[in-house]
């Protein structure tokens, strides 16, 4: 690891971008002297993009931090800047979803028409009894109707909770039942890999059995007919949208709700067991994802086409698919299923079929194309593309240039762009038509952002060193909260520098001679499998929870394709090894139990059945050790071990399986 580190640290190479890209750049050298002079009135300015229903006069209230308020005596509608607005400034005829489904069939849909349909959705909304606070679950694939259902949440002043289609049945039940959510938008299936993976049956069994749960808080269940597949049916509680959307009346006027209106709550993955609901309001967030979509991915909403491929599931889904673009009035691609279906071309069929002229994507997506070679995009033109972004996770300079030669022919300015489900949107990244790019580095703090790498005391570690990211400065799209747990919230984030006031991040970082910053992955015990966030501790309890398991200790391991991976070392009951004498399939019986339990992506890539795991004297696993084992290694310093021949037993009982 640190020879990899001194090794991108000496990275060399520099690109600045092509003078007509930066003659015509949205975001200028401007924006950090004015952010620099006046923060607070730089984000003032940026707001005022936004349409108020009532214009604030305050910017940011930070008189009882950790919770922030931003530009809190303010009202807007969230839905009618993504959407109303537009029309009325002419531009309804405009494109806002060129979506493209997997199998290959498409549709194009305007500001008009998504306007309209927003429009119907909010007012089956209220007659389904949603008002502003509520929370609803939307759980679906990526087809136009997601994006509508989530602002037609947000229109009605009430508040979405997206999870990710790929979470299993149990891990829909946590999140609507800490939610409590009155409402689950779903679909019957969509398309991933070529077939229907269905997701109202995963609804139905998260709504079924409620046992010992809470009192059952869902009242409907609204039902997108995509898959075509096989569904049971709840008389009086499902409904199918094509039966109420369409009935419903396209009369609907945006009402305003204050700047701090709770607008989602997004689960994601902390070090404890249980996934965190961040909580993000309106007016800022807003602010923020528009501005950093407008001057990080220079935008033009006029002329590009942009595509980001996450899925809404995820933040930058949020940020990047439905709020930033939409708020900006941009022509994007919405693409359904995964980008090598039905063949390894299909990315770039894509871009070539729409004239895609920004691609947003993850470096997991950028390794697994480098895999398979660059013949495959050089059969298509990908001549459009003038911008490239990352997200989610390191990008090693060899991927950068791939990216760069491979897709954006030669020249492109990429973006490595970084921030949290937790920051809203980015944070780090270079300004395209500013930055000298350095491969492997996500750069600077954007205009009006405040970072600093910090020593365990807090104090600045200063250039050509390494510590822990922090912010210093309260953000506008911040979150504001963990759903429920406010205490959580200050002891996760704000504890560690009380004394400073600092956001601690979770990160790693460096800072080179420059003053850029480098990422240098988590600190604490979550892992980064494909740029998605996954907890240890989760998919331990998941493992503990199975019948066999007595102990489970998980790492994230290097992983080529997916940066991380998940390996979990497993001590087996005693009683279930005498009940079965053969332990053959049992470690395939336990990957596809974890991914059962939370979903695919948390399927372990090994499982080490063993007989021990390694512990200090104290009791804690130390997984330190285990992570050698899995990447192998030779073990580091065991001396802390309450047993210290225990690491020789697991690696022998790895090697041997
Ligand atoms: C964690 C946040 C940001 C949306 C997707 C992930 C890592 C994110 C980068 C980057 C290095 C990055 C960090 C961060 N991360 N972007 N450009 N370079 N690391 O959101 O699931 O909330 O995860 O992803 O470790 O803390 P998330």
């Amino acid at each position: 690891m640190s020879s990899q580190i001194d090794h991108l640290l000496t990275e060399t190479r520099r690109f600045a971008p092509p003078a007509a890209f930066a003659a015509a750049a949205v975001g200028t050298a401007e924006l950090y002297e004015r952010a620099a002079a006046d923060r607070e009135g730089f984000w003032a300015d940026q707001a005022r993009e936004l349409h108020w229903h009532t214009p604030f006069t305050q910017t940011l209230d930070w008189s009882n931090p950790p919770f922030a308020k931003w530009f809190d005596d303010g009202e807007l509608n969230v839905a009618y800047n993504c959407l109303d607005r537009h029309v009325e400034a002419g531009n309804g005829d405009r494109v806002a979803l060129l979506w493209e489904g997997e199998p290959g069939d498409d549709r194009r849909v305007t500001y008009a028409e998504l306007t309209d349909e927003v429009k119907r959705v909010a007012n089956v909304l209220t007659e389904l009894g949603i008002e502003a606070g509520d929370r609803v679950a939307i759980y679906m694939p990526m087809i136009p109707e997601a994006v509508a259902a989530m602002l037609a949440v947000a229109r009605v002043g009430a508040v979405h909770s997206v999870v990710f289609g790929g979470f299993s049945a149990d891990s829909l039940r946590t999140r609507i039942d800490d939610a409590g959510a009155k409402l689950v938008i779903t679909a019957d299936g969509g398309y991933r890999k070529g077939k229907v993976s269905p997701l109202k049956p995963a609804v139905d069994q998260a709504l079924a059995d409620r046992g010992s749960g809470p009192q059952q808080s869902v009242e409907h269940v609204l039902v997108v007919r995509r898959g075509g597949n096989d569904i049971e049916w709840t008389d009086g509680r499902d409904l199918w949208w094509h039966e109420v959307v369409p009935a419903a009346s396209a009369e609907h006027e945006a009402q305003p709700f204050p700047a701090e209106n709770p607008l989602f709550i997004l689960y994601t993955s902390g070090t404890t067991g249980k996934p965190k609901g961040i909580l993000h309001t309106s007016g800022g967030y807003l602010t923020q994802a528009a501005f950093t979509n407008r001057v990080v991915h220079d935008l033009h909403p006029e002329t590009d086409v942009y595509w980001c491929t996450a899925d809404i599931g995820w933040v930058t889904g949020h940020s990047y698919v439905t709020y930033g673009p939409l708020a900006n009035g941009a022509t994007q691609v919405l693409y359904e299923g995964t980008p090598d279906t039905p063949h390894p071309g299909r990315s770039w069929e894509i871009i070539q079929k729409y004239g895609v002229t920004i691609y947003y994507t993850a470096p997991t997506a950028i390794r697994s194309f480098m895999k398979v070679g660059r013949q495959v995009p050089a059969e298509f033109d990908l001549s459009s593309i003038r911008l490239l972004g990352s997200v989610g996770e390191p990008i090693n300079p060899e991927a950068w240039m791939w990216y760069r030669s491979v897709l954006g022919g030669g020249e492109a300015p990429i973006v490595d762009t970084w921030w949290q489900t937790e920051t809203g949107a980015i944070m780090i990244s270079a300004l395209p038509g500013v930055t000298e790019a350095k491969p492997g580095s996500a750069q600077v703090a954007l205009p009006g952002i405040s970072i600093d790498v910090v020593d365990e005391n807090g104090g600045p570690v200063g250039e050509g060193n390494g510590g822990l990211l922090v912010i210093t400065e309260p953000w506008p799209s911040m979150l504001r909260g963990i759903w429920g747990d406010p205490d959580r919230f200050v002891e996760t984030y704000w504890a560690k520098f009380d004394s400073q006031g600092y956001y601690f991040a979770g990160d790693g970082a460096r800072l080179d001679d420059d003053g850029d910053i480098w990422l240098m992955g988590r600190v604490d015990d979550v892992m980064n499998v494909s740029g998605h966030r996954l907890s240890t501790t989760e998919i331990e309890s998941a493992l503990v929870g199975n019948e066999a398991v007595a102990e489970a200790a998980v790492v994230g391991a290097a992983d080529e394709a997916t940066g991380q991976a998940v390996v979990a070392f497993c001590v087996i009951k005693q009683s279930y090894m005498t009940k079965h004498e053969e332990l053959d399939g049992l470690v395939g019986e336990l990957r596809a139990w974890v991914a059962q339990q939370i979903g695919a992506i948390a399927r372990p890539r090994d499982v080490y059945l063993v007989t021990e795991l390694p512990k200090t004297r104290s009791g804690k696993i130390m997984r330190r050790l285990l992570r050698d084992v899995a990447e192998g290694r030779e073990v580091g310093d065991t001396t802390t071990l309450a047993d210290t021949m225990v690491m020789s037993t697991i690696s022998g009982q790895v090697t041997k399986k």
